[in-house]
């Protein structure tokens, strides 16, 4: 583990008498709190100092300066508050890393107090609240080292002339930038304005009016009720290009029109989801494309999912990740998980969505690869998680939960839902799937409370088909439950043969007929490969193929894996060029990894990770710096 927070945490609690979430139950909470054997309290946030239970922020007004010359910004956070208990006398906030200027209620002063920081979850904001009391308003500052803000300079950016901003709150960064409940079940609407300089837009998680002038203050609003992880801003030279009647794209103006034609499929998608789950409940569904440096391959920013521009193929072959953005729309945004624990609510959902929506859009056969391809993930990390990373309602108490990301809550999550589509009949399942993002919406809920569900509707109504335990297994349990279905494509039947032709030595690789491959059949061959290969081998498949070149970044992912395996030097130029050009953690972290297995691949490693470090986000660095570490 690489924190300790427990004990501050407790102590903190503790003192300040709070803990518990919105309407949990309280029973023996600072016991349990104290150690970290005790059992786990269903519902509780482990990850937020609030004291959501006293106290509830249900709205939040913002006015911002975003100075990039300090990498700061700059201003206030007026939060409304509701008092859960009557004589509640404080409200307890997360931040981290914030300078607090001022803290007022209607001009008058209140008293505040900022605790001791922990290094995962930064520090408690206490505020003396007095009688009647409705209105919080801080002044405050973020520090330019903030974990959720990434500052770039022009040259980090496709346009190399203007600086940019962006921001990435889940699971615990929204606290680095505003101070406020900082857990996913606390559900706030909020205003904000702006400031940026003249030349630069600002977009937001929010309304956002692609005429809007360009003068440099900005005005959003967001009238539905959000967890803090949603709140998300983002400023550059951006240029909108609408793809359909309530979908667009926001990029810098040399990515744009590359980006409205990869993703134009992004109205269609919304459409047939719409006609599956129930109607979109957010307006407008746009995309905002990223500098590279963007840590992650999408993230759903209500009303605009904010993408990294590693999938922008020219071919429309990673589009499965606007699907899965857009999925959480539904999954997600308006049903929530409550607490990290249950991120599989949200990924596990959206997982199985988007399976299905790409289904929607390209048909079985593409259905069947990615879901063999999302099979294989899983095989992957459960080969090589200890057994308890390998349980869905995973305890991450005294963990980031960045630190436990992993297919997990995805894969198995999909898996799981999807032998529930089989064991009930598809449309039965759709039906229960409407119902279920009814029956929550707008609302954050539990692994606990989604069991109590399913407890009164599938497993009564297909009592003979499901079972209890069974689910349990799924959700409680490590590993994969025997009998559960395995995703196959007949498609990549082809592929193995190919793949054994070669290795064999009966077919040379310029001789496999690739013609017609997709990548994903090309990701399947790859992915496939033994982990050792011979030096003729490497070089027949890089001849043939240009793997080396490969302009498409997962297959260069693919490829560069099977490099740093087999020490293939002809690749490493690319490789090099590779980490230091994309910060998408999911791609360069197994790079570096492989690369720390041997003291040469470390070094090359370390010699890619100081050129890249002052571009990369925060979260990559973190992620990736363990594996640098101990070489002079
Ligand atoms: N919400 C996630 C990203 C995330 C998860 C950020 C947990 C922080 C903590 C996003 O929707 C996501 O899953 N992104 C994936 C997309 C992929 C599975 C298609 C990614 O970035 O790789
Ligand atoms: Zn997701």
């Amino acid at each position: 583990m690489r924190f300790s927070f427990y004990s501050l945490f407790a102590a903190v609690l503790i003192l300040a008498g709070c803990s518990d979430a919105p309407h949990r139950d309280k029973t023996n909470q600072n016991a349990q709190t104290s150690t970290q054997k005790s059992e786990l309290k269903v519902g509780q946030d482990y990850h937020s100092f609030a004291n959501a239970d006293e106290v509830l922020v249900r709205h939040i007004t913002l006015d911002l300066r975003a100075d990039f010359a300090a990498k700061q910004l700059i201003g206030t956070a007026i939060l409304d508050i509701e008092r859960i208990s009557p004589n509640a006398s404080k409200l307890v906030l997360d931040t981290r890393d914030l300078t607090i200027e001022n803290v007022s209620s209607n001009e008058q002063a209140l008293d505040f107090t900022l605790g001791l920081a922990d290094a995962e979850l930064g520090a408690p904001l206490t505020i003396s609240l007095l009688e009647g009391v409705s209105q919080v308003k801080i002044e405050y500052a973020t520090s330019p080292e903030a974990s959720g803000v990434q500052w770039l300079t022009p040259l980090q950016t496709a346009g190399k002339r203007h600086p940019f901003l962006f921001t990435q709150a889940q699971a615990v960064h929204a606290r680095s930038f505003i101070p406020l409940q900082d857990s996913p079940q606390v559900r706030v609407t909020y205003d904000a304005t702006i400031r940026t300089p003249k030349q630069l837009l600002a977009v937001m998680s929010a309304a956002n009016d692609p005429n809007t002038k360009r003068d440099g203050i900005y005005e959003f609003s967001m009238p539905q009720a959000i967890p803090s992880y949603l709140i998300a801003l983002a400023i550059g030279d951006l240029e909108f290009k609408a793809m359909g009647e309530r979908t667009g794209v926001y990029a810098e103006a040399e990515l744009l029109d590359a980006a409205a034609k990869e993703f134009e499929d992004t109205e269609s998608m919304l459409i047939a989801t719409e006609q599956k789950y129930g109607p979109y409940g957010w307006d407008r569904y746009d995309l905002l494309i990223l500098p590279p440096s963007f840590p992650f391959g999408g993230m759903e920013n209500p009303r605009l999912s904010f993408i990294t521009p590693t999938v922008i193929a020219g071919d429309k072959s990673l589009v499965s990740l606007i699907a899965h953005e857009l999925a959480h729309s539904w999954s997600g945004n308006t049903v929530s998980n409550a607490t990290w624990r249950d991120l599989w609510l949200n990924e596990g959902f959206t997982t199985y969505l988007t399976y299905r929506i790409m289904e929607m859009i390209y048909g079985t056969d593409r259905y069947n690869m990615e879901a063999v391809l999302g099979y294989q993930d899983l095989q992957a990390d459960i080969a090589s998680l200890p057994a308890n990373d390998q349980i869905m309602a995973i305890d991450l108490r005294g963990r980031n939960p960045d630190d436990v990301f992993s297919n997990i809550p995805y894969e198995k999550g999909a898996l799981f839902l999807r032998e529930l589509e089989q064991k009930v009949g598809r449309d039965n399942f759709d039906a229960f799937l409407l119902d279920y993002f009814q029956a929550f919406s707008f609302k954050s809920i539990t692994t606990d409370e989604f069991i109590a569900y399913l407890d009164k509707t599938l497993l009564q109504d297909y009592a003979n088909k499901l079972s209890k335990t069974r689910i349990e297994q799924w959700i409680f349990e490590p590993g994969i439950p025997e009998g559960a279905p395995v995703p196959e494509s007949n498609a990549f039947l082809q592929i193995d043969q190919a793949r054994a032709g070669f290795l064999s030595a009966q077919i040379p690789a310029a001789s496999i007929q690739t013609a017609d491959w997709t990548v994903h059949e090309w990701l399947y061959f790859l992915n496939n490969l033994p982990e050792k290969l011979s030096e003729e081998q490497l070089q027949q498949l890089d001849s043939a193929f240009k793997l080396t070149e490969s302009p498409n970044n997962e297959i260069a992912h693919s490829w560069l894996m099977i490099a740093v395996a087999n020490e293939y030097k002809p690749a490493y130029d690319r490789l090099y060029e590779y980490l230091v050009s994309i910060g998408r953690n999911k791609l360069v972290k197994p790079l570096y990894k492989a690369l720390s297995q041997t003291s040469e691949g470390k070094a090359f490693a370390k010699r890619a990770f100081e050129q890249a470090k002052p571009g990369y986000h925060p979260l990559t660095i973190r992620a990736n710096e363990g594996f640098v570490e101990g070489l002079e």
